[in-house]
């Protein structure tokens, strides 16, 4: 493949995407980066691709950012290059994407399956923001996703003494969105990736689009812009085709424009 640090397979309309650096718990170093990048440019790029799986081992998802290769970097290596903001390609995805978490989630796993448009756990899996013990702070958004996700109380703990959460835990607090015998969490995650790639593509962007307006905006403009765009999806096709297919008591046969 055209990847070192992760496979990369179509299923159907579903790319699934598995971090695979065994020796290192798939810890995010600067490669990893590059390859998810590119495989979800690809992805983003593809319209036969409608939904994204990303997933780690059995062990970990990712046991954070890579440690050793940190570690002997100063200020300036770490602020010229902007350290870990081509991160922010990935949150940039414009279709929707599933990250199906099994064991250690942690400091920057934790902040890549956060930058998920939905988390699914496995009963195996711990999310951490350990990097107070290692002398630094979350880097790859984890202060800010972590704290929209769970509130103030839990992020706040589990940033200054770096505990890590179950996955009970984790969907009680509103972290997943649900969590599945460790077994079954790839296929379970492809369900739902399929579910998502059933649905007319351009409002399925949308919605992805409105929900995150909410962690942007204040409320009356996130009010307008999902109003502004769900007028918006009245000139698709894709509208007209599924309240006729309501009407007709038939599924929709969408044209994603
Ligand atoms: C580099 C890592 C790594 C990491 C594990 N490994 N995590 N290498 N970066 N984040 C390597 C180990 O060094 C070891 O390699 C191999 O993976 C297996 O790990 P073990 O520790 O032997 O496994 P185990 O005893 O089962 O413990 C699992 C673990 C532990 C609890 C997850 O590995 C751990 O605490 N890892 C670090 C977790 C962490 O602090 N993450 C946050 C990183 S900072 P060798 O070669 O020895 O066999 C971060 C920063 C984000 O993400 C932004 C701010 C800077």
């Amino acid at each position: 493949s055209e990847y070192n640090t992760i496979l990369v397979e179509q299923r159907g309309a579903i790319t699934l995407v598995k971090l695979n650096r065994p020796q290192a718990l798939n810890a995010l170093n600067r490669e990893v980066e590059k390859d998810i990048r590119a495989a979800f440019a690809a992805y983003d790029a593809d319209p036969s691709q409608r939904c994204l799986v990303l997933t780690g081992s059995e062990k970990a998802f990712a046991a954070g950012a890579d440690i050793k290769e940190m570690q002997p970097q100063g200020f300036a290596e770490m602020y010229l290059p902007d350290w870990f903001g081509g991160w922010e390609h990935v949150s940039a995805t414009r279709k929707p994407w599933i990250a199906a978490v099994a064991g250690y989630a942690l400091g920057g796993g934790c902040e890549l399956a956060m930058i998920a448009d939905i988390i699914i756990a496995a009963d195996t899996a711990k999310f951490g923001q350990p990097e107070i013990k290692l002398g630094v702070t979350p880097g790859i958004g984890g202060s800010q996703r972590l704290t929209l996700a769970v509130g103030k109380a839990k992020a706040m703990e589990m940033c200054l003494t770096g505990r890590m959460m179950g996955a009970e835990e984790a969907e009680r607090s509103g972290l997943v969105a649900k969590v599945v015998p460790a077994a079954d969490l790839v296929e379970e995650a492809m369900k739902t990736a399929e579910a998502i790639a059933a649905m007319p593509p351009v409002a399925a962007i949308a919605v992805k689009e409105m929900v995150n307006a909410a962690f942007e905006m204040p409320l009356a403009q996130g009010l307008r812009f999902e109003r502004r765009l769900f007028h918006g999806l009245f000139g698709t096709e894709d509208q007209k085709e599924g309240m006729n297919a309501f009407a007709e008591k038939r599924p929709g046969n969408w044209k994603g424009r």
